[in-house]
């Protein structure tokens, strides 16, 4: 049988399977920044975990704009080179941001999105959009489910989002665009018209009657209705927006979305977040957000990108491993406890002597039961000779833990007191 021909199959199963998911039990450590009790959240963990957490935590119905950017079944590893620093010298190590590759090819690829696709359907609200950002391997299949879940009658808009890159093949056009399919969960969505430039003909004054017309170094132009070709540059090597993580997608893209389709106060979710440009948008268009990914150094991306915004941290109780790769020496003077990272037990050889160039970033963290709440952040420039030190004047009483994520994103978490 084709893949077409299962289509259907795939689709009512996994409509199925949504409500055996959602009777499943998942344990969150709930780990928090500060005193503010901000409404945004940041799962580390499977988005249809942190999907079903939401259903269960009042999270109905309550979201208005979804933006999601799977993988695009590529058959690929994304990896990036990271690069540590000792003495004068560099060493470069590889480090998988995410696997695009499915055992059951593209029948689990269709299966997965569609079943997450359903229970996402519930969280959006009356005014809630989807837009869901994919490329010419998989956007049939994709378009198929859309319609199939949220009705034919829902869809809004295919936007075609093209960008200049590198590459090209000698056997084709170059494949230079993304396509953005919006889809709306009723006919009452939020939707704010936006405006664009559109240039004359030959760059030149058009004089109708009542048209205004104006002009820029390029040439004469109008105002017209934004159009559902865009183009927007992508997030090149040399662009100031780039962090280092895999297919990360511009701000312009992502706040063109979140304008047109919420409004300030608007709850966001992105279940896809890499390195979090949606989160980082959403903060600067004053919107609450929720974002997941189930790699780590996605969590420390948009963390370090946020520069001090405000979220809760969940995180799925899998990740948090007892000691397994940083051996730590602890020792208390007054009020002050010296942290000496001792040894990394995943070694490159050269850099035994330096285990803590393998931190990425250690937070300190206060435990309350099942709940962490994040006192500080420890950055690893700080790290000198292996060792840092913290004020445990205020931690009477509480144990304090140091959760540490090394460089590869592994995470482990350390009683200090
Ligand atoms: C294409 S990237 C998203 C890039 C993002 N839009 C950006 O601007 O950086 C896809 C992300 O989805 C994450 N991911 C894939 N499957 C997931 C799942 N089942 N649960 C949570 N995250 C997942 C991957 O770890 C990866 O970071």
């Amino acid at each position: 049988m084709t893949i077409l021909e299962n289509l259907f199959d795939i689709i009512s199963t996994a409509k199925l399977d949504a409500k055996f998911f959602l009777e499943n039990e998942y344990k969150f450590i709930n780990i928090k920044f500060g005193e503010d009790i901000s409404a945004n959240r940041l799962y580390l963990s499977d988005n249809l975990n942190c999907i079903v957490d939401l259903m269960k935590n009042g999270y109905k119905g309550k979201i208005d704009l979804i933006y999601l950017d799977p993988p695009f079944f590529t058959n690929l590893n994304f990896k990036n080179t990271i690069k540590i620093k000792y003495d004068d010298e560099e060493i470069y190590i590889k480090r998988k941001d995410f696997t695009d590759k499915y055992d059951g090819g593209l029948a689990e690829y269709i299966y997965n999105i569609a079943l997450r696709l359903v229970l996402i359907k519930e969280l959006m609200s009356d005014k809630g959009s989807i837009y869901i950002h994919v490329d010419s391997r998989v956007n049939h299949y994709i378009r198929f489910i859309l319609d199939e879940v949220f009705g034919e009658r829902n869809f809004v808009n295919e936007i075609i989002w093209a960008y200049k890159s590198g590459g090209a093949s000698k056997r084709r056009f170059a494949r230079k665009h993304d396509n953005i399919y919006f889809y709306s969960k009723t006919n009452n969505y939020i939707f704010n018209q936006m405006n664009e430039k559109s240039y004359n003909r030959g760059l030149k004054p058009y004089k109708f009657k009542n048209i205004m017309e104006y002009q820029d170094e390029l040439g004469w132009y109008t105002i017209v209705k934004s159009r559902d070709v865009w183009m927007i540059d992508m997030v090149g090597r040399t662009s100031s927006e780039r962090v280092k993580y895999s297919t990360q997608k511009p701000l312009e893209l992502l706040k063109k979305i979140i304008l047109a389709s919420s409004n300030e106060n608007s709850l966001i979710a992105d279940f896809y977040l890499g390195s979090g440009s949606t989160a980082v948008a959403a903060d600067i268009l004053k919107r609450r957000w929720i974002g997941c990914d189930q790699n780590p150094i996605s969590i420390i991306t948009l963390d370090k990108r946020l520069n001090n915004g405000l979220f809760q941290l969940y995180i799925e109780e899998k990740y948090l491993k007892e000691p397994n790769r940083f051996i730590i020496e602890l020792k208390k003077i007054n009020k002050q406890l010296d942290i000496f990272i001792k040894d990394y037990l995943d070694p490159i050889k050269e850099l035994a002597e330096s285990p803590s160039l393998f931190v990425e970033q250690i937070y300190i963290c206060k435990k309350y039961f099942y709940e962490f709440k994040i006192l500080s952040k420890i950055d690893k420039s700080t790290i000198k000779n292996n060792k840092f030190e913290i004020n445990i004047s205020d931690s009477f009483n509480s144990q304090l833990y140091a959760v540490i994520v090394d460089v590869m994103g592994n995470v482990d978490y350390h009683k200090l007191i």
